[in-house]
């Protein structure tokens, strides 16, 4: 059985989305959910399914010991952020090297990097005339969204396409593909 942690920061419609995905697998469990906001609405999701979830602060992220504790207490192999806003940190990249996976709302490289999520990204989008925006599934190293690629889908955004109209095409993008490409990644592995 592969043990999943999910990092998330906020709403953490993705991680649900996982777990549910994950729920009746005999390869793949989601064991544990960590978030660095004690308010974040992921940690209600985590309850009613049933899924342990911890806060740690910014500060035990970046030093990480107290985290790679815990990751190890629950025997974890394999790391996926879904909406984490902070950058994962050198101690925990090492340890686990090529299996920490990222979501990014858009099609990188464009419209990635330090301060790019949530609607800032659709906005950015629509503000340069894109045709297109989609997401980005990738492996995540010691930079904002500059993992190697393993996956992209693209949707429409049509010229009067609010924020929200491609904040919704998009998220439909990452519930039909994200936990897909998570159950290859890790059973590649
Ligand atoms: C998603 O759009 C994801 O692509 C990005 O952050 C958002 C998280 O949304 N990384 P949720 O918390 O999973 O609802």
């Amino acid at each position: 059985m592969k043990r999943i942690v999910i990092f998330a920061s906020g709403s953490g419609s993705n991680a649900e989305n996982i777990v549910r995905y994950f729920s009746d697998s005999n390869a793949i469990e989601i064991s544990l959910i960590l978030s660095n906001r004690k308010d974040a609405f992921v940690h209600e999701r985590a309850k009613k399914l049933g899924i342990p979830s911890y806060t740690f602060n910014k500060g035990e992220f970046e030093e990480a010991g107290l985290i790679l504790e815990t990751l190890k207490q629950y025997k974890i192999d394999f790391i996926v952020l879904a909406g984490f806003l902070l950058k994962v940190s050198q101690p925990i990249l090492d340890a686990f090297p090529n299996r920490i996976i990222n979501i990014h709302p858009a099609l990188l490289p464009k419209f990635g990097g330090k301060g790019m999520y949530g609607d800032k990204v659709h906005q950015a989008v629509i503000d340069t005339g894109e045709k297109e925006s989609g997401i980005s599934i990738h492996y995540v190293n010691e930079h904002y969204d500059e993992g190697d690629v393993i996956f992209q889908a693209a949707c429409e955004v049509l010229p009067d396409d609010s924020v929200n109209d491609v904040a919704q095409k998009v998220h439909q993008l990452e519930y039909k593909y994200f936990p897909e490409v998570i159950e290859k990644v890790v059973l590649n592995k």
